[in-house]
């Protein structure tokens, strides 16, 4: 891209009074699930039946500043039971949304719970149901959970695209082939129509010369996202919430759960059309969205480089004292799967054994000391890919895939090739029974999750 700075008229301060989205807090204090009905997809299809969190798809986007603490109370009013996770934050053990091991979970037909506490992390962050969610979560029960800076980069629009895919039929409504066998021992399930924040994405409208935060959430219960912006640079401001050092990137990946924060310059011509393309899944690459430019004449002729973000108050581990851990993933198709006779419907090992979702707590996995540090092997010994999140902690990414990652980033989920590993480092600050899995969420319900304790 050309970084013609000659052009450059308007700085930081002048930025920061152009429209943008306001500051204020505008998310509701109340989330409400129940059934709607939302147009998924255009005419001539029907609207589709979804489950949905204050009667859309995705939820409400909350919208907080660092420091301050959400409380939320949740009502729900489906047939089902629930609870909410926050995915991301480091939030104490009891607020943690996860059945049976934090919480009770909240009835179906009107059970009540009311989360509440701080926020020590600015970033983008998700909500979604830690129950049932293979399911819930592909009936549209998600929302973003956005985390203000105490200074946030000047840009003209801060948006969330929040990605995901659904298995419609024809006529638009979604089939109800939840966990079965066949996506639960391979990919999961993946859908037949992306949509983006709730709709198919047709055309995004900018002017050049704006300068956009775009906020990208893969809230898919399976699929794996890898865009390109066609004429465009986009710079990485931030992996799942927590800042790295402003980047270009060809390709950004996320599998599910995981998250970016991109600078979207808009230098490219007015009237110009540009195609963002998934392309991750080779042969199957297809156009997400068309990037239309206004005939509006440039808001600015060029732009400074991408602002690096303040670090989030996480605890640096000691990587050389780090005391050190294995962890197995196996399974799945073309894998050693566990015995049907004992386990049915487990198709997913961790340390060699199943672990069902439903039912109670199961012993920990690990039990960590508070305050020291750990590095944990993660080692894929499947033929499938597995996006590994940890909760309650941030850790730093030490290798993927066989690579070292320099420099190191902070992240909560980690994408893991198949028959690759990925080493993990973090301080073990946050007392509590945490929850570690695969965020491919039928992979999860079948076998691939586990329990650390920080005692
Ligand atoms: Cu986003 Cu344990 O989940
Ligand atoms: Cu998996």
């Amino acid at each position: 891209m050309k970084m013609d700075r000659r052009g450059f008229l308007v700085t930081g301060a002048a930025l920061a009074l152009a429209p943008s989205l306001p500051f204020a807090q505008t998310g509701t204090r109340i989330l409400r699930l129940a059934p709607a009905s939302q147009r998924l997809v255009g005419a001539p299809y029907p609207a589709t039946g979804v489950w949905a969190y204050n009667g859309q798809v995705p939820g409400p986007v909350l919208r907080f500043r660092q420091g301050e603490r959400l409380r939320i109370e949740v009502e729900n009013a489906l047939a089902v039971d629930t609870t909410v996770h926050w995915h991301g934050v480091r939030l104490p053990n009891a607020m943690d949304g996860v059945p049976n091991l934090t919480q009770p979970p909240i009835a179906a037909n009107g059970g009540r719970f009311t989360y509440e506490f701080a926020l020590p992390d600015a970033g983008t962050f998700w909500y979604h149901p830690h129950l049932g969610s293979a399911e819930q979560v592909a009936r549209g029960l998600y929302g973003a959970l956005i985390v203000e800076e105490r200074d946030p980069p000047a840009v003209d629009r801060d948006l969330v695209w929040m990605l995901s895919d659904w298995r419609l039929d024809r006529e638009a409504r979604i089939r109800a082939d939840f966990g079965n066998p066949m996506d639960a021992s391979h990919a999961g399930r993946i859908g037949n129509t992306v949509t983006l924040n709730g709709a198919l994405g047709e055309s995004f409208a900018v002017r050049a010369g704006e300068r956009i935060r775009l906020r990208l959430i893969n809230a898919s219960t399976a699929r794996i996202y890898g865009l390109s912006f066609e004429g465009h640079q986009p710079w990485v401001i931030a992996l799942d919430g927590q800042p790295v050092a402003p980047h270009w990137f060809e390709r950004v990946v996320l599998g599910p759960g995981m998250r970016a924060d991109l600078i979207l310059d808009c230098a490219a011509a007015p009237g110009s059309r540009h195609r963002v393309i998934d392309g991750f899944y080779r042969q199957r690459a297809y156009e997400l969205l068309k990037i239309q430019y206004s005939d509006e004449k440039p808001l600015r002729d060029g732009f400074e480089p991408a602002p690096r973000l303040r670090a989030n108050p996480v605890a640096q581990p000691e990587e050389a004292r780090a005391e050190r851990h294995r962890i197995v993933f196996g399974g799945g198709m073309m894998g050693a799967m566990p015995s049907q006779r004992e386990h049915r419907g487990m198709f997913w090992t961790v340390n060699g054994k199943p672990v069902p979702e439903h039912g109670h707590a199961p012993a920990p996995l690990l039990t960590l000391a508070r305050g020291k540090s750990y590095a944990i092997e993660l080692v894929n010994e499947t033929s499938w890919h597995h996006p590994i999140h940890l909760h309650g902690h941030v850790f730093r990414v030490v290798s993927q895939n066989g690579k070292e990652v320099l420099p190191r980033q902070f992240a909560d989920t980690v994408l893991i090739d198949p028959d690759s590993r990925a080493e993990i480092a973090f301080v073990a600050d946050n007392p509590g029974d945490w929850m570690l899995h695969c965020h491919v969420l039928e992979h999860q319900a079948s076998g691939m999750m586990a329990v650390v304790r920080v005692a």
